[in-house]
């Protein structure tokens, strides 16, 4: 059976952590390993799902992982190489590996140590997500204070003369729009989208981590100078970046407070600045009080109440063949606890049922044949095997988590 495209998206993201953990131990092997994991993961999903919203996305974090391999094939081979000098000393080796991390980008390291720009616009998406606002459903909150403090401040800068939060942070269970609502701010804004996923940023810079982080930064506010026009920079799941952790290596410690030291810099130096930072996290009990300090708004991204799960059932079986007998309002009741994610998962599986079966009838090649209408009994044997994939223990953590910190 085919994985569904959460299962698979958060496969990825389980696999790039391990890479990013075993790259940042020095366990070269293992880690290109989990990074390959990684990209197959992502290259399933893209290539079962061709249209889902986030491929964009996600093609682009394969892209990252597949220069972090090559700059790991890459620095092995400068190992070797200094193996056949044994008086060289391995402080050496560091700092070319260190140099290499810097450039990334798979790049062909024939340039000086300075990591270039041009490193960092690989990050800049030429071709921005086509998500649009009203794809979005529920998660009125979070709509809400994404234009507020973007869209505004953008067009009548003036009318802000206290300023305008630029760090948001949208925090909830996985699967309830947490990137597609970056997705659709970025679509929005007229200006720059800069997906930094945390992940491939460590992949990237390891060991020059915190220098890149300003750098980042740097080219953030030119293009915004430059242009004037927004810079809108996203980190999906902030937490692998800025959580806390035991036995952090220096360098971690090191990318955190530049961090902080650059939220505060957009936060506080120029009133005009249109820059904007939003993280997402499943683990926002993982973040630390002077990063969550910084993140003047925090929204929480819920499970989709009973409007919202009506809503979704409508657009998600819209393309489908349904029984007139079939109605929305019912299969969210059904529903409840299930995240928006799930939902579509539900309804694909709904669609497969039918199809199945008129596979199975022999008839399915037959020409103009068609499966049968999908009815309330293919809802209901699905929802029977499949379970939430968010426990509500979690959801419980969430809501705690949040009435201490939600900031809206
Ligand atoms: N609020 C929503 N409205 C419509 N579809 C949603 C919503 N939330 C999630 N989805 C569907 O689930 C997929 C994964 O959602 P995503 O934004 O990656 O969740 P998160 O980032 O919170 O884990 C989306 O691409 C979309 O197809
Ligand atoms: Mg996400």
């Amino acid at each position: 059976m085919s994985l569904a495209p959460q299962e698979l998206e958060n496969s990825a993201s389980k696999y790039a952590a391990e890479a990013i953990r075993l790259d940042s131990q020095g366990s070269r092997g293992m880690a290109i390993q989990s990074y390959q994991r990684a990209i197959e993961s992502l290259v399933k999903l893209v290539q079962v799902y061709p249209e889902y919203k986030l491929n964009k996305i996600y093609v682009e974090r394969a892209g990252a992982y597949q220069s972090r391999i090559e700059a790991l094939r890459m620095s092995h081979k400068l190992d070797e190489g200094s193996l056949t000098k044994p008086d060289e000393p391995t402080k050496e080796n560091r700092t070319i590996n260190s140099n290499q991390y810097a450039k990334g980008a798979g790049r062909t390291n024939a340039q000086a140590a300075e990591p270039s720009d041009g490193a960092l616009d690989d990050l800049v998406m030429k071709e921005k997500p086509t998500v649009h606002w009203h794809e979005v459903i529920g998660q009125e909150d979070a709509k809400r204070a994404i234009r507020e403090s973007i869209v505004y401040p953008t067009k009548r800068a003036d009318l802000f003369p206290l300023g305008w939060p630029r760090g948001i942070l949208l925090y909830g269970p996985p699967g309830c729009g947490k990137t597609l609502i970056a997705a659709a701010a970025a679509a929005e804004i007229d200006g720059y989208f800069i997906n930094v996923d945390a992940a491939s940023m460590m992949s990237k810079w390891l060991g020059e981590a915190e220098k890149n982080v300003s750098k980042l930064f740097v080219m953030a506010r030119k293009l915004n100078d430059r242009e004037n026009v927004p810079v809108l920079l996203f980190v999906d799941e902030i937490d692998s970046l800025l959580g806390t952790r035991n036995g952090e290596v220096g360098g971690e410690v090191r990318l955190k407070n530049q961090f902080l030291t650059e939220m505060d810099g957009i936060n506080s130096k120029s009133k005009e600045l249109l820059l904007y930072v939003i993280g997402a996290t499943n683990k926002p009990w993982s973040l630390e009080a002077g990063f969550l300090r910084r993140f003047q708004k925090r929204i929480y991204v819920t499970l989709p109440d009973h409007s919202s799960r009506t809503n979704l059932f409508v657009q998600y079986t819209a393309a489908l063949k349904k029984d007139l007998s079939l109605r929305p309002e019912d299969l969210a009741k059904l529903g409840e606890g299930y995240s928006a994610s799930d939902i579509k998962d539900i309804c694909q599986s709904a669609q497969l049922r039918v199809v199945n079966e008129l596979f199975e009838s022999g008839k399915a090649m037959e020409a103009k044949s068609n499966p049968r209408a999908i009815n309330m009994t293919d809802f209901k044997e699905i929802f029977k095997i499949r379970k939430p994939s968010v426990p509500t223990d979690m959801i419980r953590a969430y809501m705690r988590w949040s009435d201490q910190f939600k900031a809206l």
